[in-house]
């Protein structure tokens, strides 16, 4: 009697516990099946073009997500900043990391004297006073800059993308802008589809105007489970589960892109897509320009050999197969992007006109290959938010002729 009066009491305690237990694990689950969806689920919308006119002098769009900045003079110079990954903790004090960058960025700004600064996300883990310290800094270099988000910048839930994109717009000289918004999620609640959105280069004549190249911002999103089961046949890169772009997202690029035809004063108008995951087609171009003996899918293999190249080594053309000598920069670390083709270099291609993408995302990969005619770049690590190699921290100069035509260079920051 006394046993089963024991038995029933350890039972009467133990069943809430028990219970807690089971509604924690579900609601995990749930959380986790909420979070994580194939963008290609998203219902197709209908996407839109654009068309500009000159108004006061000044080159306007009648979309609030397409923005104009003016080329004075024969050049345009972008300096990028990737990946800061700035915390709170690291802004309230008197953390190292923090006072490095902003030694680090106020550097380059006066090497490069920009007219535009680019950033290609991970700039927080998305807390308000961490984004707004490093706004502000931004901010405070005077010229138009314009971010991206990363999959970090959503890490946090003390802050909201729609919150951060409030941020953003309350400074004068940032030019972000939501995007149309019917764009469908982007992977997860925490990361709809907002901050996909235009900045054109304009050359302004009198009473006219060309565009000389479109830069083209996208939300890469974050995470998305992959059925590997739905890719049979094809091959796996890396064991990570990067999302993709999904199609109303690529599909309002392509009308970005084609929009902007009309106002390249006769010729066609180049663009840039700014992002801050690579594309599958990263993978596909280091294969084919780097000069490895190894296959690019066997990781460990294919990085044994390229972390034994620098970022000086790099410079050289032995390291490059032929047709692609004029690649520069490293790869020490795998490509985390998606696992499986997304598609999106074919779909850059047959739209025709983009002959160029930066991404930021890894800290420690800095290549510039041509591939397929798009020139496929990763940016160059600003600070030492979260990890880094010493010699390889600095930005990357985007300089743009006015026939639209531009390059890529890394800057370091050393004396
Ligand atoms: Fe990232």
């Amino acid at each position: 009697m006394k046993e089963r009066l024991r038995l029933r009491w350890g039972i009467g305690r133990a069943l809430p516990v028990i219970l807690i237990m089971i509604v924690a694990l579900t609601g995990c689950a749930q959380e986790q099946q909420e979070e994580w969806f194939d963008p290609d689920d998203v219902p197709e919308v209908e996407v839109s073009g654009y068309t500009l006119s000159l108004s006061d002098g000044a080159v306007v769009a009648d979309v609030p997500y397409v923005r104009c900045v003016v080329m004075e003079g024969d050049e345009f110079t972008i300096l990028n900043f990737a990946d800061l990954q700035i915390g709170s903790s690291e802004v309230s004090g008197n953390a190292f990391s923090y006072r490095f960058l902003k030694t680090t960025t106020s550097s380059l700004v006066s090497k490069v004297k920009p007219d535009m600064i680019t950033l290609t996300g991970d700039q927080t883990y998305g807390q308000r006073f961490a984004l707004g310290r490093v706004c502000e800094h931004i901010e405070s270099f005077g010229v138009p800059w314009a971010p991206v988000y990363g999959n970090h910048d959503c890490d946090q839930l003390s802050m909201s993308l729609a919150q951060q994109s409030e941020m953003y717009r309350s400074f004068e000289h940032c030019l972000y802008a939501d995007g149309p918004g019917n764009l469908g999620l982007v992977q997860s609640r925490r990361s709809p589809a907002i901050g996909n959105y235009v900045v054109n280069i304009v050359k302004i004549d009198g009473d006219n105007f060309r565009v000389v190249r479109s830069l083209i911002f996208l939300n890469s999103g974050n995470y998305q489970n992959y059925d590997d089961s739905e890719h049979a046949g094809e091959q796996r890169y890396a064991g990570h589960n990067y999302a993709h772009l999904n199609r109303n997202q690529l599909n309002w690029y392509r009308q970005m892109a084609v929009s902007v035809q009309n106002y390249g004063g006769g010729s066609p108008v180049p663009s840039t897509i700014i992002l801050h995951m690579p594309i599958f087609g990263y993978v596909q171009a280091v294969s084919a320009a780097m000069n490895i003996d190894a296959d690019v899918y066997d990781i460990p293999a294919w990085l044994s050999r390229t972390q034994k190249i620098s970022l000086e080594e790099s410079y050289d053309s032995s390291y490059w197969k032929a047709g692609y000598e004029g690649s520069f920069g490293v790869m020490h670390e795998d490509i985390c992007g998606p696992p499986y083709d997304d598609g999106v270099l074919d779909f850059i291609v047959e739209t025709g006109t983009t002959d160029m993408v930066y991404c930021g995302h890894e800290h420690n990969n800095n290549f510039s290959i041509t591939y397929r005619g798009v020139n496929l770049n990763y940016t160059m690590k600003t600070g030492v938010g979260c990890y880094c190699e010493e010699d390889m921290i600095g930005g990357t100069v985007i300089t743009v002729a006015s026939d639209g035509s531009a390059t890529v260079r890394h800057v370091l920051d050393l004396p």
